[in-house]
């Protein structure tokens, strides 16, 4: 908790900072929280029962996939995911800047043929040219910058019958409630960086649809782009919902201890005010991208 880094020295001082500034940070996020996305994704679930990791692994075909790269693959559970349901049919490939993140989908990943690679996505020099039939990244392109070079890495390892498919922050207004828990948030960590929001992790353009599709034709000439949004929800007691959300928004993060103590006791009573027979529910928006590529099936 109370994480200092390069990024919170210069937003302190109302400075744009630098793509190291924001590899310092979520490094020092990540070493320090290794594995905290999948505790509260896992549990988000569309109208149809399915979480984020499902969504994207039902894109694979095993009829025309066979390799898959998982990009900011984290502690692995995309991976995990895709191994179960395919097993060997399919040849695996991670890749995540953070070295915590990799020592918890190393363990996880142990019993199979996975590779994972330590390395930033901008520049995959490991892989050769159109290696791959899927490219995935989950909950992590938004946090990329700079974020073309990721997509130009992504178009150049992919087949040209690929997919390259990512789950991404959705336009806040899009889920009902998501507004206010943002901004309870967000009200806390301005208090000690009024600059937080003003500048935002990764880059911006990534958070719109609008602007993601522009950005992705950039890249994906003659591909067919299609951006979907979904809403996921999490319910439980509100307590229980509170901590689960703090512990998932990097903002929270900046916090110390009682900063962070103030802002649950908020968050439990927006959700007590919201509940109904003692749960409450937590409606994220995400955006799905899919990018598929000629001939694609
Ligand atoms: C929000 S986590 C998501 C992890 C995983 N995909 C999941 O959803 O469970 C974002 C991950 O992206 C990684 N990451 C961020 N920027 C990266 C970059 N430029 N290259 C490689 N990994 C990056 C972080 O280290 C972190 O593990």
């Amino acid at each position: 908790m109370k994480i200092k880094s390069a990024w919170t020295r210069q937003i302190e001082s109302g400075q744009q900072p630098s793509s190291l500034d924001l590899q310092d940070h979520l490094d020092t996020v990540h070493d320090n929280n290794a594995g905290f996305t999948e505790a509260f994704a896992w549990n988000c679930r569309d109208a149809n029962g399915k979480n984020s990791y499902e969504l994207l692994a039902d894109i694979i075909d095993k009829k025309y996939h066979s390799h898959v790269l998982d990009l900011g693959c984290g502690s692995g559970v995309l991976l995990d995911l895709c191994n179960q349901r395919f097993g060997s049919e399919l040849i695996l490939s991670g890749v995540d800047m953070n070295d915590s993140e990799l020592k918890l989908a190393r363990n996880r990943l142990a019993h199979t043929n996975t590779k994972l690679y330590q390395g930033a996505a901008q520049k995959l020099d490991c892989f050769a040219d159109s290696s791959f039939d899927v490219i995935f990244c989950h909950w992590a392109l938004t946090l990329m910058d700079p974020v073309v070079d990721v997509l130009a890495t992504s178009k150049r390892l992919l087949k040209e019958s690929g997919i390259f498919a990512a789950i991404i922050d959705g336009d806040l207004k899009a889920a009902p409630g998501y507004l206010q828990v943002h901004d309870i948030i967000y009200k806390h960590v301005q208090c000690k960086y009024p600059n937080y929001g003003v500048f935002e992790l990764g880059d911006p353009r990534v958070r719109t649809a609008t602007e993601l599709q522009k950005l992705t034709a950039e890249t994906f000439k003659d591909f067919n782009i299609n951006i979907t949004p979904i809403n996921l929800n999490f319910n439980a007691a509100p307590r229980v919902l509170a901590r689960e959300i703090a512990g998932f928004f990097y903002a929270s993060f900046v916090l110390s201890h009682s900063e962070f103590n103030h802002m649950l006791t908020d968050l439990e009573k927006y959700f007590i005010m919201n509940q109904q027979d003692g749960i409450s529910c937590f409606t994220m928006p995400v955006n799905r991208l899919v990018v598929s590529g000629r001939g694609e099936k």
